[in-house]
């Protein structure tokens, strides 16, 4: 079968390490569920891999990619919920399972003809949902499901501030938390961003780093260091600040007196459970929210949606058309 397979790791150049080639295909075992990939979508994951980070060197060679929607070899349409690990070792939550990890961290992940999946991964995939739709879902809309409704416990009249509007988990927690009954402003770097942000739900979008025309109650930061400070002096007090990500860095000044003094929670969040995700599924139906694909490309031209993704040249999702 064709992957898209990381042989190499490069924080300067990780392309470089990317190889789409013929592999063997995946041999079914129990347990797991083999699928053929109709889509799959790509994720800053995969780039960090590439890059070296958070992914050992001695994973490599592994197939890439995180997400993806697909057909069983039983002929059943379905969607992956990319957490793979043990509920039972996480207290009943398989996010915090300590040996928890992502498909592509552990088993070769989704950009390929075929993916081997644990059976606990595989969801039925609605009929109203594409499988270039479903593609998205499971990191980014999984994620942002969690933050906002687990972790930051989002009430219909809240107002929230989402960084980075234009992302992946940004555009998904806007239009989740409009759908919720939230009053929702976002950030973005230019003016094409920020109109994509109206489009996902946003009732006012701002430039990067400017004063809100009144403090929210819970910010979305996937962003880091370009936009911590800024996420902190937004919040009323006793305000939430819920991150699952730090793509501009993970080291921005803590200003403890603020946290205290305004008596802020600062929450991380990662990933989503099984439930949560038929949640969200949920959600989607009963609010005709769906997807923001930013475009689709063929398995065969991987590389130019990775070079995208890395140039920061995408409002919402970059799906991977596999077969
Ligand atoms: N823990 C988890 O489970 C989990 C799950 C998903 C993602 N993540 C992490 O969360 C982060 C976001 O993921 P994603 O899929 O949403 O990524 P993405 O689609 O690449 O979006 C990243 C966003 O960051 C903003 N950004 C980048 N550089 C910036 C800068 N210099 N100044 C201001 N904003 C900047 C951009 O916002 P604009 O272009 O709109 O300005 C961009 O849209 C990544 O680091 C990812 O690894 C973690």
């Amino acid at each position: 079968m064709r992957a898209a397979v990381a042989v190499a790791q490069s924080m300067e150049d990780p392309l470089s390490g990317l190889s789409l080639r013929e592999i063997p295909d995946p041999e079914e075992k129990p347990g797991w569920t083999r699928l053929r990939v109709r889509s799959a979508s790509l994720n800053p994951h995969d780039v960090w891999t590439l890059r070296g980070v958070g992914h050992p060197a001695e994973r490599i060679p592994m197939v890439l990619g995180c997400d993806g929607a697909g057909v069983t070899d039983a002929g059943d349409e379905v969607v992956i919920h990319p957490v793979l690990g043990d509920p039972n070792r996480g207290g009943g939550d398989v996010t915090l399972d300590p040996g928890r990890a992502l498909l592509s961290e552990t088993v070769n992940g989704s950009l390929a003809d075929f993916v081997l999946v644990p059976d606990a991964c595989v969801v039925p995939k609605p009929t109203w949902l594409s499988f270039d739709d479903a593609a998205t879902l499971g990191i980014v809309w999984g994620t942002a499901y969690r933050m906002l409704f687990t972790r930051a416990r989002l009430k219909a009249g809240d107002r929230v501030l989402v960084q980075g509007a234009s992302g992946g988990v940004g555009s998904a927690a806007i239009s989740l938390a409009r759908a919720a009954g939230a009053r929702v402003f976002a950030t973005a770097r230019t003016e094409a961003k920020r109109a994509f942000a109206l489009e996902a739900g946003a009732h006012e979008t701002f430039e990067n780093g400017v004063r809100l025309p009144e403090r929210v109650d819970i910010v979305v930061d996937t962003v880091g260091e370009a936009t911590w400070a800024h996420s902190l002096r937004s919040l009323q007090p006793g305000g939430v600040i819920v991150t699952c990500g730090a793509t501009t860095g993970n080291m921005p000044p803590a200003e403890l007196n603020r946290i205290f003094y305004q008596q802020l929670s600062v929450i991380g969040s990662t990933g989503s459970t099984r439930a949560e995700f038929e949640a969200l599924l949920r959600l989607l139906e009963a609010s005709g929210v769906r997807p923001h694909v930013d475009s689709v490309v063929p398995l065969d031209d991987i590389a130019s949606g990775f070079q995208r993704l890395i140039d920061g040249d995408v409002r919402g999702k970059l799906v991977v058309r596999v077969s």
